[in-house]
């Protein structure tokens, strides 16, 4: 298997390039004791990981057709960057400059793109496919209607971060996350709300990092262990511990090679069954 050796904050993994596949996870997992001698059949579902570093579209257009069964994803829109200033870089640092390590690269968001991004997920989930697609309220507006042309869109969703953030005119407090299908299969639960107050993470390791419980309610009634999870927009990999927790396998993947790092070495932890470095249980609080 091919493998790009990465060194992060001190930390040394080996990380699986695009094209590798189940098997070689357990190489990946080379930390992670008995889980890294299995093949991928042997390995437990929760053990059954993929990280690659690849651009969203190409790594989708790579998995075989109706492989996935739920995607979260929370994609790198560069509109809502492109049309504000966000002043001092107190959110992310200096956006903008091109060695701002804060940053990370943005998805060139233009309509055309994200439909050829959406066809790609249609097409790798399975038939009764659930996908949670994040918005902030720029791209919510401006591509958000877009979903409506490849998913039956179920419901508009408001992450309640609980604190305040910033904003120019109303401080922003809420971020939105799409529902939407493939064809029919309905939620496993009845019971859960369209609002969840999930608190933003303080001291993120990543920028942009989203909280695991904002993943694992989007799990909380589409994901069945077994089940595969996918996320092409991975960042800090909070989408994969939700889903390794949920029992569910994942293949997911980052154009960030700071990303796939930092994912992987939570998805070792997490299906080593180690507490997650990624997060401390303290910094979160969730309501659903
Ligand atoms: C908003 S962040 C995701 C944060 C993640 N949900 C978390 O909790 O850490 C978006 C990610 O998309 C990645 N990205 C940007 N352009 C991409 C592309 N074309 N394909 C795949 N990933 C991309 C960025 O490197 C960044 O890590």
């Amino acid at each position: 298997m091919p493998v790009n050796d990465l060194t992060v904050r001190g930390l040394r993994a080996k990380v699986p390039q695009a094209g590798a596949d189940w098997a070689g996870d357990g190489q990946v997992a080379g930390r992670a004791g008995s889980v890294a001698a299995m093949t991928a059949l042997e390995q437990p579902v929760a053990a059954r990981w993929r990280v690659e570093q690849n651009d969203c579209v190409r790594f989708l257009a790579s998995l075989p057709d109706g492989s996935v069964d739920v995607i979260t994803t929370d994609p790198a829109y560069s509109g809502m960057n492109q049309h504000m200033s966000f002043g001092h870089g107190r959110i992310v640092g200096r956006y903008g400059d091109a060695d701002n390590a804060s940053w990370f690269t943005e998805f060139r968001d233009d309509p055309a793109t994200f439909l050829a991004f959406l066809r790609e997920c249609h097409r790798a989930l399975a038939d009764g496919g659930h996908i949670y697609v994040m918005f902030d309220s720029f791209s919510l507006l401006s591509l958000g209607h877009l979903m409506r042309e490849v998913f039956a869109v179920k419901n508009l969703i408001v992450w309640d971060k609980v604190n305040l953030g910033m904003g120019h005119y109303f401080r922003r407090r809420h971020e939105t996350i799409v529902f939407a299908t493939k064809g029919h299969r309905r939620l496993s639960r009845r019971d859960l709300p369209d609002v969840w107050q999930v608190k933003r993470i303080h001291r993120a390791v990543y920028p942009t990092q989203k909280p695991v419980a904002l993943f694992s309610h989007m799990l909380a009634g589409s994901a069945e262990p077994g089940m595969t999870v996918c996320d092409p927009f991975v960042g800090s990999g909070s989408s994969a511990v939700a889903a390794l927790k949920a029992g569910c396998g994942v293949v997911a993947a980052d154009v960030d090679p700071r990303a796939v790092q930092l994912a992987s070495d939570r998805c070792i932890a997490v299906a080593a069954g180690l507490p997650d470095p990624g997060e401390r249980p303290a910094t979160v609080h969730s309501r659903p």
